[in-house]
């Protein structure tokens, strides 16, 4: 079983109350008109979970999707969700993923590069680089070092959502957090390990630079370019250099 395998079944009932989908699209919008991103452009989400920004983008009226995902729950949703629109979605890991196609967009939104270890994160860049056309753009998030450590001393957290309880554990070992995640409904508890890898905004910049990428837009949250102390997120444009 891989993460998220175990909550796929709950992800959709309780993303919208973590993830502000609202200001991801804002933000989208405002960078595809920015760089000529039409609804004939190809899109790949990568780590696209249930689909719902897939979802949301077909609604928008485009027409060339794709997703990745490893987690064969997730994906299998996605397919159920995406089910009339025409989306091609793939059950694998984005480092041994593969494709004839070049994409114009690689999006990978909420969290997933706080998936990826130290050990295989320059290879996720160049990756999405060799996958990028020429003009492409790749748009990411990373929860910042800051939140990830807030996290980690909060120790715990429980919230109610209509009739679930989430509860995590937080455990902070060296540049990694490990959250021990259950849900708990009125049938059953389940439980998943997430490992969340804490990065330096710096260390990543260096290694976009290194895998060929120049950063055009860094927001926080995907609002403002102004970091203050409620930030979670930080949002990165880049380009092929
Ligand atoms: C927090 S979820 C975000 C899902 C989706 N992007 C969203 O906005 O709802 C993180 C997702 O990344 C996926 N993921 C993590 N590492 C991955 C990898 N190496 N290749 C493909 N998917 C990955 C997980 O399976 C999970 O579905």
């Amino acid at each position: 079983m891989k993460s998220y395998d175990s909550i796929a079944v709950y992800y959709r009932k309780f993303y919208n109350v973590f993830f502000d989908r609202v200001s991801i699209i804002r933000f989208l919008k405002k960078i595809f008109y920015k760089f000529n991103i039409s609804k004939k452009s190809k899109i790949l989400d990568v780590g696209c979970g249930t689909g719902s920004l897939l979802r949301l983008l077909a609604r928008m009226g485009f027409g060339h999707l794709y997703g990745v995902d490893r987690s064969s729950r997730m994906i299998k949703i996605a397919g159920c969700v995406l089910l009339s629109d025409n989306v091609k979605l793939y059950n694998e890991d984005f480092l041994k993923f593969d494709s004839k196609h070049r994409f114009d967009v690689i999006l990978s939104t909420v969290d997933v590069l706080n998936h990826i270890d130290r050990k295989h994160l320059l290879k996720y860049l160049k990756k999405v680089k060799k996958l990028l056309s020429g003009d492409g753009i790749f748009i990411f998030d990373l929860n910042t070092q800051e939140y990830l450590e807030r996290l980690a001393k909060r120790k715990k957290a429980v919230k109610r959502i209509k009739d679930m309880l989430l509860y995590w554990k937080f455990n902070k070992a060296g540049q990694k957090i490990i959250i021990h995640f259950s849900v708990i409904d009125r049938n059953r508890t389940v439980y998943d390990k997430i490992i969340q890898y804490i990065y330096r905004e710096e260390e990543v910049e260096k290694l976009l630079e290194k895998s060929g990428f120049l950063i055009v837009e860094k927001v926080y949250d995907y609002k403002s370019s102004v970091k203050t102390s409620f930030c979670s997120k930080v949002c990165y444009v880049c380009k092929k250099i």
